[in-house]
């Protein structure tokens, strides 16, 4: 899979730590920064990772920031993204098979190395589970809110 992964200064350390994991797990990896742990704005990360996934340009996205709030906030701001904060496995593998999650977020102060790469894997190996009716339902449910709020670019 193409997986796009960004961090502000919070989640840099983390982010470079996860790259060459990711790309170890077989995926074409995108940086698209912040290149440094220089005080930077999480909202600007998760922008350009957000819109790789909204212009279909990557499968997945991982934004990291001090606590994975800030960028999944500001990540599900852009249409056709759907981010969530996980800091276990079971919501990292449970969010792509139910809710079609392709935004991994996670706060860096919040978990280490080992837990992150866990949930990095749980959330790259799951696939949505679109032959359950239910949760199609659930999705396209979700896509009408969007679409209905939704003011354009
Ligand atoms: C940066 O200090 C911090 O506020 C940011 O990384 C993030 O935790 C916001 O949610």
């Amino acid at each position: 899979m193409n997986v796009v992964i960004g961090a502000d200064h919070g989640g840099f350390t983390l982010k470079e730590e996860l790259r060459p994991f990711i790309e170890k797990l077989g995926h074409t990896v995108t940086d698209a920064g912040a290149y440094s742990d220089e005080s930077s704005d999480y909202p600007d990360f998760a922008g350009l990772v957000a819109e790789k996934i909204m212009d279909n340009k990557a499968d997945r996205g991982i934004v990291i920031c001090g606590s994975g709030v800030g960028a999944c906030v500001a990540a599900n701001k852009f249409p056709g993204v759907r981010a969530s904060v996980c800091h276990d496995t079971y919501s990292a593998h449970q969010g792509v098979e139910h809710d079609d999650m392709n935004v991994l977020c996670i706060g860096a102060r919040i978990i280490g190395t080992a837990l992150a790469h866990d949930i990095v894997r749980s959330f790259l190996d799951a696939k949505f589970a679109s032959d359950v009716e239910r949760y199609r339902r659930r999705l396209n449910k979700v896509l009408d809110i969007e679409k209905k709020y939704s003011t354009g670019k």
